[in-house]
């Protein structure tokens, strides 16, 4: 399995001391998207993903240009934001993008030294260092920008006692919530344009401090149309993990292309979820109408001479449309749903770990087949 592996990408798993922690970088604190009716997604991410939802901001609690709303499962804070008016830069990004990732929000030991540090190695500030206050306490928060119309806030909120953030006040709904089991972001997913991830990944290594964790060419994870190239890297001595794509070239048109026309440009492809128990996790979502990608059921004739032995039933998984990959350290399970909104572009994966670290590199060309046979369905191949 190992020269396997080695075969089909170059893992590079940096050693702890690799990571240039200048920014200590502690996890990802929350994500926001930018959306075209934060409510009615509310509700959506609500009944469906099984979030549930905690907190608003809006007129109603003095907040005059959006209104967001603050969605919980397990450690994932999910914020749902729209603009008020037709003028503000959110509608402006929503009017571009569609519905889609904003920021993947950082928190910090120290804002003013991370943000500092980073301005001083090249990135672009979005929002200077300042502390936001009301009386629960202090949020210390900046922001820069990385690829596309894509944020990273850095924040501490260890001064602050409240829900979230100044202005957003408890709100439940009537409904009750079921979770689906999901814990964790477990990682990010950037595309990025042609010949541009390497800029990128030199982002996060100079500029972020994180190291580089896998690689995959496209003679890993070509299919006969739908080739990209992939660098995985790693921040927050390793808990922070975003891999970043960029199209190669193929016969006809790759997904990341599609994306980038959908989406104008580079942004959040897809977002990991981790879940202890995907069996549990995926049916639940299957039942809410979540729409996963399907592989053809040769895919599970084969599964166990792939992957040698493991705890679930290849029945199970093979009525779910779960994928399964090993590789030296153990497997992992995952399954991606179709893009979440109109747009070819967002989606989410589940993902479960059972030791591996990888990212299912074994299952790339039957998902990518998968995809290209979505994408030829929108006449997008
Ligand atoms: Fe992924």
């Amino acid at each position: 399995m190992k020269k396997n592996q080695e075969a089909l990408g170059t893992v590079e798993r940096p050693l702890e001391s690799a990571y240039d922690d200048h920014l200590g970088l502690v996890d990802i604190h929350h994500i926001e998207l930018y959306v075209n009716n934060a409510k009615q997604a509310a509700h959506y991410y609500q009944t469906v993903f099984g979030f549930e939802v905690i907190g608003y901001s809006g007129l109603e609690t003095g907040v005059r240009d959006r209104a967001s709303w603050l969605l919980e499962q397990g450690n994932i804070r999910m914020v749902l934001t729209s603009p008020l008016t037709g003028d503000s830069p959110i509608a402006e990004h929503c009017r571009v993008h569609g519905d889609g990732v904003r920021d993947i929000a950082m928190a910090v030991k120290n804002v003013y030294t991370a943000y500092e540090e980073c301005i001083k190695r090249g990135a672009r500030g979005v929002t200077e260092p300042g502390e936001i206050r009301d009386d629960n306490g202090v949020i210390v928060h900046a922001a820069i920008a990385t690829y596309g119309d894509t944020i990273h806030s850095l924040i501490d909120s260890s001064g602050y006692k409240g829900l979230f953030w100044p202005g957003f006040k408890e709100r439940s709904s009537r409904i009750t919530t079921e979770p689906v089991g999901i814990e964790f972001i477990d990682h990010c997913v950037g595309n990025v344009e042609l010949g541009k991830m390497n800029d990128w990944v030199g982002f996060y290594r100079d500029v972020l401090g994180f190291s580089q964790y896998i690689h995959f060419d496209d003679s890993d994870i070509a299919t006969e149309y739908s080739a990209l190239m992939s660098k995985v890297m790693a921040g927050g001595r390793g808990r922070i993990k975003f891999p970043i794509n960029e199209p190669a070239k193929g016969k006809k048109k790759s997904q990341i292309e599609e994306y980038l026309d959908f989406y104008g440009g580079p942004g959040v492809q897809h977002v990991a979820m981790l879940t202890g128990d995907i069996l549990d996790t995926v049916s639940k979502l299957q039942s809410k109408g979540v729409e996963f990608l399907t592989v053809p059921t040769t895919y599970y004739q084969t599964l166990t001479d792939r992957v040698g032995k493991i705890d679930e039933r290849v029945e199970d998984l093979e009525r779910l449309g779960i994928l399964v990959d090993r590789d030296e350290e153990g497997y992992l399970l995952q399954i991606f749903t179709k893009p979440v909104s109109d747009r070819p572009t967002l989606f989410f994966e589940i993902i479960q770990r059972k030791g591996a670290r990888g990212f299912g590199i074994g299952n790339f060309k039957a998902l990518f087949e998968a995809i290209e046979r979505e994408q030829d369905k929108r006449g997008n191949l």
